[in-house]
């Protein structure tokens, strides 16, 4: 072999593989798959509604006639599942709302199971958008004093689980962040004849700055006091693997990380660590973020939404649960 002008080797090596479009998907490590999908949705009773979400460019709140329409268009793009958020009419002190029978989500549920019925519903189980104050649990005082009671917030979480999985849910997703929720859940899942039903347990939530978009679309922001005595302080990774261990070990299904993006690194722990079925919520911030720079001509919308959720896939993720998911079908088809 001769040297090259600056008296080294030919240096070819690992781009031998990357020349074509071809050879690189042939060593392809990490794909993204339509089937990986879930699109969260946010539904409201009334009629013919679709109320945009100011930060959310391209998300609605809906009602259910209406939410009917999106799911069959994300099942019909290829998406397998959405996740559901309910606002309801009124909200009060012991969250009612979140386990009414007749519920904004439990008719959600009916419908979706009636007139889609090949498509997953995973339900998110919450108090917030349910409670006049805003907290992901019961609240005892006020102001500064106030405390969020982890115990008795298991049996409304427990409640409202069972109202879903008797509406139809096909999966819950507990979101509060209480302690020892996926074994409350699991239990009166049981006995009420639901064994069959899988938990997804939001297991490692941070308390994240990236879901101010959301708590718009659920109308779910606390009205006094932030959600750090419950969901996880960002620096620590140590912990998030003991969230997880426990929801494991409380019967969790499958475990979620959230958000995404910011908190790779503890997808890929979680991943590697427990070896369970692991989701990746990209966050309404994320979206939004992405969609507020595309609209400026700053990023190309596609092309990064894609990579992130992808970095996702790299990390650990089996499952990403995103706002752009029915978009996200549709690019992986024209590919
Ligand atoms: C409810 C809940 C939140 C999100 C999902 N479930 C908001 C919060 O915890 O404040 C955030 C989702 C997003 O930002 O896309 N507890």
């Amino acid at each position: 072999m001769s040297l090259n002008a600056l008296g080294q080797f030919p240096s070819l090596r690992l781009r031998r593989l990357r020349q074509t479009a071809a050879l690189r998907r042939l060593v392809c490590e990490t794909r993204l798959d339509v089937g990986q999908l879930v699109l969260p949705l946010f539904v409201r009773p009334g009629r013919r509604l679709r109320q945009p979400v100011a930060a959310m460019p391209g998300v609605f709140q809906v009602s259910p006639d209406e939410l009917v329409r999106d799911a069959a268009a994300a099942h019909a793009a290829g998406v397998p599942a959405v996740l559901l958020f309910g606002i309801p009419e009124k909200k009060d002190a012991v969250a009612s709302g979140a386990y009414a029978r007749n519920g904004i989500v439990q008719q959600a549920v009916r419908l979706l199971k009636k007139e889609v019925p090949d498509l997953l519903v995973i339900t998110d189980v919450c108090l917030c958008e349910y409670m006049s104050h805003g907290h992901c649990g019961v609240v005892r005082g006020n102001g500064r004093a106030a405390r969020i009671l982890n115990d008795p917030t298991l049996k409304l979480l427990a409640r409202t689980a069972v109202s879903h999985a008797e509406a139809g849910a096909d999966i819950v997703a507990p979101s509060d962040m209480m302690d020892g929720r996926v074994a409350a859940i699991r239990a009166a899942l049981d006995a009420a004849g639901f064994t069959h039903t899988p938990i997804m347990s939001y297991a490692a939530k941070f308390a994240s700055a990236f879901y101010g978009p959301f708590r718009e679309a659920a109308e779910s922001a606390p009205k006094f006091g932030d959600r750090r005595s419950y969901q996880m302080d960002p620096p620590n990774a140590n912990e998030a693997l003991r969230e997880v261990a426990l929801d494991i070990q409380e019967g969790a299904d499958i475990v979620m990380v959230k958000p995404a993006l910011a908190y790779l690194d503890i997808l890929h722990r979680v991943k590697t660590t427990f070896g369970y079925p692991t989701a990746a919520y990209a966050v309404s911030g994320e979206f939004s973020m992405i969609k507020a720079a595309a609209a400026r001509g700053w990023l190309d919308e596609r092309a990064v939404t894609l990579e992130c959720l992808l970095a996702m896939r790299r990390a650990g993720a089996d499952i990403l649960i995103t706002y752009a998911a029915t978009d996200v079908a549709r690019w992986l088809r024209e590919k």
